[in-house]
C-alpha cells in the first residue's frame, strides 16, 4: 500500500484512538492464563494483537469477539473502535505448532514468560524476519537464571515448562516486555521475584497484577512480586486509547496551522507521556483535561492546538517515557526553531526497523536537517519540507510519521509500504481524514 499525502490547511475535531497496545497484550496474556472467563472492552484490534490471540488459541485459550452497543453511532467519539474480547482462560496446553508471533515482540517475549513456568508444555516461538533479527537474549538470559529449560538464544525457539526459582535481578535495559515477560514467569516460582530496572519503564503489568490481588511491592525501580498458590482470577478490564496512536494526531496538529484536536479517553500513565511533556517544553499548546480512572491506568481528554516550537533536549530517563514516540517527535522537531538533540537512545535501533537510520534517512530525503549519532540524532530547525517518495521499512511507527511529515510538506509526499501502521493503528487514515487532512491510498483508489 502506498498513501498519497497533501498539505493539510488546518486539522481539526474531537477523536478516540483504538485501545492501549501494551495494555491490550497484557490484558490478552493474564486473561488465557485466569481460570474462567474475563471480559476486555476496548481491545485494540490490530496486527500486533491478532498475532497473540493466534498463539493463544494454538495453546487452547478460546477467544470470541462481542460488538459493543452503540458502536459506530453518533454519540460516540469518531474513532471508537468498539471491540469487547471474552477470553475464556485456564487451560494452557502444548500447541499442535509453531507459535507464529508475527511482528510482535510483546507476543513473542511475554510468551516466553507465561510458558517458561508451566511443566509439561512445549512450544516452539517464531516470527516474521524482522521479529527473528530483534533482541531476545535479554528475556531469555533471566528466563533461564530462573531454571527455564529454553533451548535457544533466537527464535525459532522451543521452551519446555518447568518449575521456576524466585530471582533478585538488575536488568541491563530498560524494557517494560522483559519486565512483563519475567513477572509471568515469577507468577508460579517457588519464592518470591524481584526486578531491578535501569529507568522507569511502562507499568502496566504491574497495575493489572495489583488489581487482580498479586502481591507487587514497587521501590524506586524495582518491583517485587510474590508467587501465587493457584492461577489468576478472571477479570473485567476496560482498555484505555493508546496514547503512543494519539501521538501522530497530537503531533499533526502541533505541526498543522490553525488546528485544534481532542483526543478522548487516552491513556496518560506517567510512564508512557514523556511526548507530551517533550511537546510542552518545546512550547506546544497541550491541555490534558478530566483526568479519570479508565481500567486501573489514568486517562484524560487530551487538546492541543498549533503554535510556534522550539527545539529541546531528551535524554536519560525521558527517553523511556516516550520511547516509541521518537519518530513522530523528530518530524515535530523539524519545525521547530533551533536544535533538537536525541541522546541515550540506542535501544531505537533495535525496534520494528532501525529508527535511528532509517528515520534520518527518510527525513533528510523531504528536506530535514538531521544528523545520526550512534544513540541518536540531532536536528536543526527549521526546516522547509518538500514532499517527495519515502519508505515505512515495514515500521508501523515510521509509515506514520512519514504521513504527519507529509501533511506539512510542500507538494505531494508518497509513503512506499504504508500498511505497516496495521500492526497498531488500522484506523490512522480514517481518523486523520475526519480531522480535514487528504490522504489517498492505493488501496481504496487504485
Ligand atoms: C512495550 C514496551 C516497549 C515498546 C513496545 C511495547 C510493552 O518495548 O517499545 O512498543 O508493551 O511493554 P521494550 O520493552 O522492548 O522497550
Amino acid at each position: 500500500m502506498t498513501w498519497l499525502i497533501r498539505p493539510a490547511s488546518k486539522l481539526y475535531g474531537t477523536v478516540t484512538v483504538p485501545g492501549d497496545k501494551s495494555i491490550s497484550h497484557r490484558a490478552l496474556i493474564h486473561a488465557a492464563l485466569a481460570a474462567g472467563t474475563s471480559r476486555i472492552t476496548g481491545f485494540l484490534l490490530a496486527g500486533v494483537t491478532e498475532a497473540m490471540i493466534g498463539c493463544i488459541g494454538d495453546l487452547g485459550v478460546e477467544v470470541e469477539t462481542e460488538p459493543c452497543e452503540g458502536a459506530g453511532s453518533l454519540e460516540r467519539p469518531l474513532g471508537f473502535a468498539g471491540l469487547t474480547l471474552l477470553v475464556h482462560g485456564g487451560i494452557v496446553r502444548s500447541p499442535p505448532r509453531m507459535l507464529d508471533c508475527g511482528h510482535s515482540g510483546a507476543t513473542i517475549r511475554m510468551l516466553l514468560g507465561a510458558l517458561a513456568g508451566r511443566p509439561g508444555v512445549v512450544a516452539t516461538l517464531t516470527g516474521s524476519q524482522g521479529l527473528r533479527r530483534r533482541p531476545m537474549r535479554r528475556v531469555i538470559e533471566p528466563l533461564r537464571r530462573m531454571g527455564a529449560e529454553i533451548a535457544e538464544d533466537a527464535p525459532p525457539v522451543t521452551v519446555c515448562g518447568r518449575s521456576l526459582h524466585g530471582i533478585d535481578i538488575m536488568l541491563p535495559v530498560a524494557s517494560a516486555q522483559v519486565k512483563a515477560a519475567l513477572l509471568l514467569a515469577a507468577l508460579h516460582a517457588d519464592g518470591p521475584t524481584t526486578i531491578r530496572e535501569p529507568g522507569p519503564s511502562r507499568d502496566h503489568s504491574e497495575r493489572l497484577l495489583r488489581a487482580l490481588g498479586v502481591s507487587v511491592a514497587i521501590h524506586g525501580h524495582a518491583i517485587t512480586l510474590d508467587p501465587l498458590d493457584g492461577p489468576l482470577p478472571p477479570f473485567e478490564l476496560s482498555v484505555p486509547g493508546d496514547i503512543s496512536s494519539a501521538a501522530f494526531l497530537i503531533a499533526a496538529a502541533a505541526l498543522v496551522p490553525d488546528s485544534e484536536v481532542t483526543i478522548r479517553t487516552v491513556g496518560v500513565n506517567p510512564t508512557r507521556i514523556g511526548m507530551l511533556d517533550a511537546l510542552m517544553a518545546m512550547g506546544a499548546q497541550v491541555e490534558i483535561a478530566n483526568r479519570r480512572q479508565v481500567g486501573h491506568e489514568p486517562a484524560a481528554d487530551v487538546t492541543v492546538q498549533s503554535s510556534g516550537l522550539h527545539g529541546v533536549a531528551i535524554d536519560g530517563d525521558r527517553v523511556v517515557r516516550m520511547i516509541d514516540e521518537f519518530p513522530v517527535f523528530a518530524v515535530v522537531a523539524t519545525q521547530a526553531e533551533g536544535r533538537t538533540i536525541v541522546r541515550d537512545a540506542a535501544e531505537l535501533r533495535v525496534k520494528e526497523s532501525d529508527r535511528i537510520g532509517a528515520l534520518v534517512g527518510e527525513l533528510r530525503t523531504l528536506g530535514a536537517q538531521i544528523e545520526e549519532r550512534p544513540g541518536g540524532f540531532v536536528i536543526e530547525g527549521p526546516a522547509r519540507l518538500r514532499g517527495a517518495v519515502v519508505d515505512s521499512h515495514g515500521d508501523h511507527r515510521l509509515a506514520m510519521s512519514l504521513a504527519v511529515a507529509g501533511l506539512i510538506a510542500d507538494g505531494e509526499t508518497a509513503v512506499l509500504n504504508a500498511q505497516a501502521h496495521r500492526e497498531s493503528f488500522p484506523s490512522f487514515v480514517t481518523l486523520l481524514r475526519a480531522l480535514g487532512a487528504s490522504v489517498l491510498d492505493t488501496d481504496s483508489h487504485g
